[in-house]
């Protein structure tokens, strides 16, 4: 694998860690009338990327490259900017979430086609696989910004 491609999945990584722990904060200090279902969607993304944190770092493994496996090393490599730990409303919240997960799209387009320049299939498949799920996000959140 390209060194390129390397240094990208674990940025992609970094991401996908800050990302899960800052929906946990959205996710607890979501406020507002759609409390309820902002709390429990935020919970079926954070579980999405717990499964893409997952893949992305055995995919690492399987090509001979070194996932990021700390959070210092997450926190340097991510571009994902973390909140303060304090209560917002959901309005607020969709559209954060909405920011970030259109950054992370942009970041797994990126790799899928550096990996399919590169011929490394697995890891096309898996950016594939993440791209609809940050399709199908998008939607959900622009349709509750509504
Ligand atoms: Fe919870």
């Amino acid at each position: 694998m390209k060194k390129e491609l390397s240094l990208n999945m674990n940025r992609y990584l970094a991401n996908i860690g800050v990302n899960y722990i800052k929906l946990h904060n959205l996710h607890w200090n979501v406020v507002g009338k759609n409390f309820k279902s902002v709390h429990e969607y935020l919970e079926s993304l954070y579980d999405g990327l717990a499964n893409s944190l997952d893949k992305v770092a055995e995919l690492l493994k399987m090509h001979g490259e070194v996932p990021a496996a700390s959070m210092k090393e997450y926190l340097e490599l991510a571009s994902i900017e973390e909140l303060p730990s304090v209560e917002l409303h959901f309005d607020e919240i969709l559209a954060v979430v909405l920011k970030d997960l259109q950054l992370m799209k942009a970041q797994a387009e990126e790799i899928r086609k550096m990996a399919d320049e590169d011929d490394v299939y697995d890891i096309v498949g898996a950016m594939e696989d993440d791209l609809g799920e940050y399709n199908k996000a998008i939607w959900f959140l622009k349709a509750m910004l509504k």
